[in-house]
């Protein structure tokens, strides 16, 4: 049975990567009328696998015994006024998110929640993940200042990012993936 703290603070980190999926959401439209369709693949896959996160910490969360209670999501950013700006929110975005995780392995430890250590532990190496693509592409487009020919380059590399198979609701497919 997981614990009423562990269980709160899981549910909020639900809505902090459901809110992570929108706002990546918004960054494929906003990336897509930018005619950058590379790095709205990118973000495309990008909000799919937050969508996976999310799903993870909620079939924990039952997988345990607990219930899940779906919060209201933050209205977030819907344009940018640059590529540069968007790839440097979701860098920051991704910090946040790090930080969030670590709060979670702080109360597995001070609960002595040894079922969550393997997920969280998951979250932590994702998180570095996550935090060194965003900013790779930070410092890409920095490098290339205004060229539109670097960002065409950037743009078709991202675009080759390969989307992780499956549903985010079937756990088969993404207890595999990701
Ligand atoms: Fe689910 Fe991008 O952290």
């Amino acid at each position: 049975m997981i614990a009423k703290r562990m269980r709160e603070a899981m549910n909020l980190q639900i809505k902090h990567e459901l809110e992570s999926y929108y706002i990546y959401l918004s960054m494929v439209a906003y990336f897509h009328e930018q005619n950058l369709d590379g790095m709205a693949h990118w973000m495309r896959c990008q909000a799919h696998e937050e969508m996976i996160h999310a799903m993870k910490f909620f079939d924990h969360i039952i997988d345990r015994g607990g219930s899940v209670k779906l919060l209201d999501l933050k209205q977030l950013k819907t344009s940018w006024k640059s590529p540069l700006e968007a790839w440097k929110d979701a860098y920051e975005h991704e910090q946040f998110i790090t930080g969030k995780i670590n709060e979670l392995i702080k109360i597995s430890r001070e609960e002595n929640d040894y079922n969550a250590e393997p997920l969280l532990h998951w979250f932590a190496n994702e998180q570095i993940e996550e935090e060194k693509n965003t900013d790779k592409a930070v410092k890409e487009l920095e490098m290339i200042g205004n060229s539109k020919e670097g960002l065409f380059m950037v743009d078709r590399e991202l675009g080759t990012r390969v989307f992780t198979p499956g549903s985010p609701l079937d756990p088969a497919a993404y207890t595999q993936a990701v």
